[in-house]
């Protein structure tokens, strides 16, 4: 068999990682300002993780929902004291894309109403419900097409108002801070005006903290920047440091059923383990603060660059938008500077590196980009 050719990737085989470094098949060292697409939180290979997955790992990697694992009561318990929403419950799935969809699909069934208002640009996943509250009609196939959903423009308020005056809203679904739409922040007051929204209309507000949250922007999540609370907040990517694992923190108004909602490898032995050692690595490390603090600082270098038409981002996400492609920019930091970058769209170059990156790193990325600029 060969591979289905879906993603155009870098002449590149990473075969090992070390805190924000990775090494190729020669042994070349790059400086990973990618995270492996925000998965990185804790760095790559932490000795810790990689004691408490090993341990897990010989006792018992799985064993299915239908038996009491104490593992997930842990972690729920742990996750509750330093994520803002100890009073919520938690769900445990296994991808960005799942969490969003057990999110939408739980507000329809609390609301019994079926129609979601999204934002443009926005990025969700690609699974059904998923891909269709996702503004980008070239991977939303012709199945996924419910007619449910309806997009807003951006931070549009009153755009927002007017739909959810029919009456027939479950759900507004909106992310901490729009990553594949180019590293753009909702403004706070419109977070506000959107949670008073919801409140008054019984509408659930889902924030998509998969990419922003799990400490990345200097606080647990990004919409927490607000001061709002949202009725559900999805999260995935960094929770268990690359081990596949998403998680739905639910309002306790929504009460549970049984078979309501269910999944076979959701909430694993191995996943648990993997997300309690990037919570002790949290705690013991001070990401959170440590996002705030290097990504300040690396916000503040970057904004000297006059090469660079706008920076934007909060914490250790941020975008870099030029006037022009940066598909070379990010090959000569590759090839030349051996960095690792993302990208949203054509002109924005997305970093969004481990948040164990240190001042020093950031100054060296910093200086590696100079050279390419
Ligand atoms: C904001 C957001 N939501 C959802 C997803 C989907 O996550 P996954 O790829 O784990 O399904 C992503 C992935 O990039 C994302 O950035």
């Amino acid at each position: 068999m060969k591979l289905f050719d879906v993603y155009p990737l870098f002449d590149v085989e990473i075969v090992r990682g070390k805190g924000c470094f990775t090494y190729d098949t020669k042994g070349t060292e790059y400086l990973d300002l990618y995270g492996g697409h925000a998965v990185i939180a804790v760095g790559h290979c932490h000795p810790h993780y990689v004691k408490c997955v090993e341990e897990q790992l010989e006792k018992l990697p799985f064993y299915s929902n239908s038996v009491i694992n104490s593992l997930q009561s842990k972690f729920a318990e742990r996750l509750g004291k330093i994520n803002g929403y100890d009073d919520y419950n938690l769900f445990l799935i296994n991808s960005g894309a799942e969490a969003n969809e057990n999110a939408l699909k739980l507000a329809s069934f609390v609301t019994g109403r079926k129609r979601v208002l999204s934002f443009g640009k926005a990025f969700h996943g690609r699974t059904s419900l998923a891909v269709e509250v996702t503004d980008n009609p070239k991977i939303v196939a012709p199945v996924n097409h419910s007619g449910n959903v309806t997009f807003v423009p951006f931070n549009d308020i009153e755009a927002v108002r007017k739909e959810i005056s029919k009456g027939d809203v479950c759900a507004v679904i909106i992310e901490g801070i729009q990553g594949v739409g180019g590293i753009r922040i909702p403004d706070d007051e419109f977070l506000r005006q959107l949670r008073a929204e919801c409140d008054a209309n019984g509408v659930v507000l889902i924030l998509d903290e998969i990419q922003s949250g799990y400490g990345r922007t200097g606080k647990f999540y990004a919409h927490q920047h607000a001061g709002i609370r949202a009725d559900i907040v999805t999260m995935a990517k960094g929770i268990a440091n690359g081990f596949p694992m998403g998680a739905l923190a639910i309002n306790p108004a929504y009460k549970p059923a049984f078979g309501m909602l269910g999944t076979t490898f959701g909430g694993n032995h191995l996943a648990c383990a993997a997300a309690l050692a990037v919570l002790d690595i949290f705690e013991s490390e001070h990401l959170v603060e440590n996002a705030a603090s290097v990504g300040g600082h690396l916000l503040d270098e970057l904004k000297k660059l006059p090469q660079i038409k706008e920076v934007r981002g909060r914490g250790l996400m941020i975008g870099l938008e030029f006037d022009q492609p940066v598909k070379d920019l990010r090959l000569r930091l590759l090839h030349e500077q051996h960095v690792f970058t993302g990208a949203s769209g054509t002109n924005v170059l997305r970093l969004l590196p481990p948040l164990v990156l240190t001042r020093e790193l950031a100054d060296e990325f910093v200086c590696r980009l100079k050279k390419v600029l």
